[in-house]
């Protein structure tokens, strides 16, 4: 294993809290705010609810800590990490790098809608509050305009990427997380005041089991992984950079209590209020940028437009913390393994990103290829979300259980034995036998039943990806 800093000491975090804030603020982005409550919506609500809720508490909780363990045990981001205990599993770790590049290439279009947002706002875009849904539609399905703001969000992670990781990202964190968190539960408390607004809690909270077929149960699954920032070595890169001294089970414990808080949280701010305003909760990826200005749109004066500010600011922030440990995966990569200087890595990586997301962006306006009837953005988002990620977390669990020993793992997790952790039984038992037998059966059901959508084949050239990529592992 030859990489090229793996010699010298390796960047660690400032403190502990800054690890903490950092790692939750990978995983709470648009993932919670954006993602969350438009799928929940067009999943039915509560039962959706209820099976995303499970897979955190018993997949999502597992997997991140075996992240951090393995990260922090080699020491090396995610395909060393891998490499360095056994060749034949590079490959895992290709596939992650291989996923963040794929998240990157739509990631920063929705991330340029939130900046977008916030200049929309300012410039008046609540004083018509019947035109909100329309603007939103006509915005995102402009060849220009979207392409601008993406490439201006691009930029705001090149710079902070290209600072290192205790400079950039952990000071974005530390201060900017606290302020989103407010500004959702403003709005939360705001929303519930509405007349009408109960009908959009039982929505959210009541299941209906009758909604849900193995693509929910997939589309749970993948919002997991996807909001927790699992299944492509981003926990992993980041567990790399923490100290020994730290405390992994209770790190694991708080950034999963506050990416989960955080999307109940938005969908408590969006679901009452769109019940009150008559919307369907199936409205799509559009949601949270019609819902949420409409509501500040409602509430008027002053205080509702420094409101929608403050909130589409924070959703900027809030994604650019979890896009810069998406690019920083893809960079730690290219320095660990391919010896290059960090600013050459993000300029490569940003390269590729740019012009994956032009397509993304140009495929919602009906323009560019598509593959299967489906455009770019859906495609990037369906194999990552829907299997890279799951496959990629199965993997790591299999890697974890199976390659690695369990006194290994016992003393990486302990420090030592100087930290206790009753449920480690638990733990590795889970993901040495339970999370693959189930992430597989997910998987399988929901690409069976994807055929029905139209999406099932291009889950399985996701499947035959990894394939081929685990057929030539020897040469990655
Ligand atoms: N979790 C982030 C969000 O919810 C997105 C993200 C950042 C991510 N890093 C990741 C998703 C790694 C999967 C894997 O917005």
């Amino acid at each position: 294993m030859a990489t090229s800093s793996s010699t010298q000491p390796r960047d660690t975090w400032g403190s502990k809290l800054g690890f903490v804030m950092a790692a939750a603020g990978s995983a709470v982005g648009l993932g919670n705010i954006w993602k969350f409550p438009y799928t929940a919506g067009e999943s039915g609500g509560g039962a959706f609810v209820l099976i995303y809720l499970m897979f955190v508490l018993f997949i999502g909780f597992s997997v991140m800590l075996t992240e951090f363990a393995v990260g922090r045990k080699t020491g090396l981001s995610a395909v060393g990490a891998f490499k360095s205990t056994d060749r034949r599993w590079a490959f895992t770790g290709v596939i992650g790098v291989l996923s963040g590049l794929l998240i990157m290439g739509f990631y920063p279009v929705v991330g340029g809608w939130a900046l977008a947002y916030i200049f929309k706002v300012g410039g008046g875009l609540l004083s018509t509050p019947e035109a909100i849904g329309d603007s939103f539609g006509g915005f995102i399905s402009d060849p220009v305009q979207p392409l601008m703001w993406m490439g201006v969000y691009l930029m705001l992670n090149i710079v902070i990427v290209m600072r290192g990781i205790s400079g950039g990202i952990e000071k974005a964190g530390k201060v900017l997380m606290p302020l989103l968190f407010v500004i959702l539960i403003t709005v939360a408390v705001y929303g519930m005041t509405l007349p009408g607004a109960m009908a959009g809690v039982e929505f959210l909270f009541k299941p209906d089991f009758s909604k849900v077929d193995s693509n929910v149960v997939l589309a749970a699954l993948g919002q997991a992984f996807f909001s927790l920032s699992l299944g492509m070595g981003c926990m992993m890169t980041y567990g790399s950079y923490l100290k020994k001294k730290e405390n992994l089970v209770q790190t694991t414990g708080m950034v999963t209590a506050m990416d989960t808080g955080v999307a109940i949280l938005a969908g408590v701010a969006m679901f009452p209020a769109m019940f009150a305003f008559g919307m369907a909760p199936s409205a799509g990826p559009g949601l949270v940028f019609v819902v949420v200005p409409q509501l500040f749109a409602e509430m008027g004066g002053l205080i509702g437009l420094l409101l929608a500010l403050l909130f589409f600011i924070g959703l900027t922030v809030a994604a650019l913390t979890s896009s810069v440990s998406l690019l920083e995966v893809v960079v730690s990569y290219l320095i660990d393994e391919k010896g290059m200087k960090r600013s050459r890595a993000v300029i490569s990586a940003s390269v590729v990103m740019a012009t994956l997301c032009v397509f993304a962006s140009l495929s919602l306006g009906g323009v560019g290829p598509t593959l299967f009837g489906t455009g770019a953005f859906d495609i990037f988002d369906l194999l990552t979300d829907k299997i890279f990620l799951a496959v990629g977390g199965m993997l790591v669990c299999i890697f974890a259980g199976w390659r690695l020993s369990r006194s290994e793992l016992e003393k990486e997790i302990t420090n030592d034995g100087k930290v206790s952790f009753p449920l480690f039984g638990l733990w590795y038992n889970l993901v040495k036998y339970v999370i693959p037998v189930a992430i597989a059966i997910v998987a399988f059901m929901g690409i069976k039943s994807g055929f029905d959508s139209g999406k099932g084949e291009i889950m399985l050239v996701g499947i035959g990806i990894i394939a081929l990529a685990g057929v030539f592992s020897k040469k990655l």
